[in-house]
């Protein structure tokens, strides 16, 4: 008999990554300049490494912690919260997760049922759509207004809400364009969320890139909104601990035991061993931070004054935050993102990532990540600067 079996409508529903598409086809090319990677190239602080190794010694990492994470781990969270989001919250508002993707992925879980729409200011960040694909919700696209920023356009936001919507989620620092939503803007989308009971997911992944006058700005901050918003953040970028996966959550009193519901599904807990190393990361020195913004902002500039040279392939709106770029292909092979970094790839061996991952508003763009060494930059620059001269553009 047949074997009808397959995968599910949710999971059918979710086309391949684009990212990972380009990376698996960068593998084949020998020699690559790589700019598709939104991690951190270095490495993690030693005094975590050391404070995890000390947990390991200790025995304190072979079992699970509590579900939502070590009370002093969030009790730290709590004043880091305090500190620099000017969020007010208590340990029983925080849920530790296994990056902010899982922390994201429990918040959809709770909140999404199936049919619900979830509003999201585009170019967005891909994952954060199969997220509400996977809840068997529904994402709505409204394009931000790229020619002053890739900004949100408050107005088409409130005119896309319908009977439906249920939440709006967004990333500031934003992945792929790097635009810090402004205090202003974020209050404006407040009001709009409170207007018609909307939920907001934020992802802050990149809280502490931000350049020039920019400052990030967190929604959760605005006492109005305590009951309305889930904030999510992660170790990953802050302390170059991408594969540590450890990050968290902050949301109202009522609303996280419901997240935790999914969290238990998900993960039980975060990884107990990295946990201790979040420990660490937080009371320990943050010069670290200081430093890779640093290397983040001066790449930033090389890779625009790069660009500057290329104004009649690409035009580009500079990022105020975060370590990625996106600027838009203007020549007409450009209309096909993928096709265009696909031969970016096999004729320059430069390895970019397609616009259209970050949804239909992307396309015709390509996005750049600057977290690499300068010298990586300058080689894909010089690579292109010879590959777009050879066509005459
Ligand atoms: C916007 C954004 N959120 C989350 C992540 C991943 O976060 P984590 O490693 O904490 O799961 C990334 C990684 O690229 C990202 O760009």
């Amino acid at each position: 008999m047949k074997n009808n079996r397959r995968a599910s409508n949710r999971v059918m529903e979710i086309k391949k990554s684009a990212i990972h598409e380009m990376t698996k086809l960068s593998k084949e090319i020998e020699d690559v300049a790589f700019l598709s990677w939104a991690k951190p190239t270095s490495d993690t602080p030693n005094h975590i490494k050391d404070a995890a190794i000390a947990a390991v010694k200790n025995g304190l990492v072979g079992g699970y912690s509590e579900t939502p994470g070590l009370l002093e781990l969030r009790e730290e969270i709590v004043k880091k919260l305090k500190r620099d989001n000017d969020i007010d919250s208590n340990p029983s508002q925080i849920l530790i997760t296994v990056g902010a993707i899982e922390g994201l992925s429990a918040a959809v879980m709770a909140l999404i049922d199936p049919g619900d729409e979830v509003i999201f200011p585009s170019p967005t960040y891909s994952t954060h759509v199969r997220q509400v694909l996977l809840a068997s919700g529904r994402p709505v696209f409204v394009p931000t207004i790229e020619e002053e920023g890739f900004i949100l356009d408050i107005e088409a936001i409130k005119k896309a809400i319908t009977p439906r919507t249920r939440a709006i989620m967004y990333c500031s620092p934003s992945n792929p364009s790097g635009t810090v939503f402004s205090e202003k803007q974020l209050c404006q989308l407040a009001d709009v969320a409170l207007e018609n009971n909307l939920m907001v997911i934020t992802d802050e992944a990149y809280e502490y890139f931000t350049y020039d006058e920019h400052r990030h700005f967190s929604i959760g901050s605005i006492p109005e909104m305590k009951g309305n918003v889930v904030s999510c953040y992660t170790f990953t970028k802050t302390y170059a601990m991408t594969g540590w996966r450890i990050g968290y959550l902050q949301a109202s009193e009522k609303l996280v035991p419901q997240i935790t519901k999914a969290h238990i599904a998900f993960a039980i807990c975060a990884p107990v061993v990295s946990q201790y190393a979040a420990l660490a990361a937080l009371r320990g020195p943050q010069d670290c931070v200081a430093e890779f913004r640093d290397k983040y902002l001066s790449a930033r500039n090389l890779m625009c004054q790069r660009l500057d040279r290329f104004d009649s392939v690409f035009s580009y709106q500079k990022p105020g935050g975060s370590y990625l770029m996106f600027p838009k292909i203007l020549l007409d092979e450009g209309k096909d993102s993928i096709a265009f970094c696909q031969r970016l790839l096999r004729e320059a061996k430069v390895s970019t990532t397609p616009g259209i991952a970050f949804g239909p508003t992307g396309e015709s763009h390509l996005r750049l990540s600057f977290c690499v060494p300068e010298e990586m930059i300058n080689k894909a620059f010089d690579r292109m600067d010879g590959y777009f001269k050879s066509r005459n553009f």
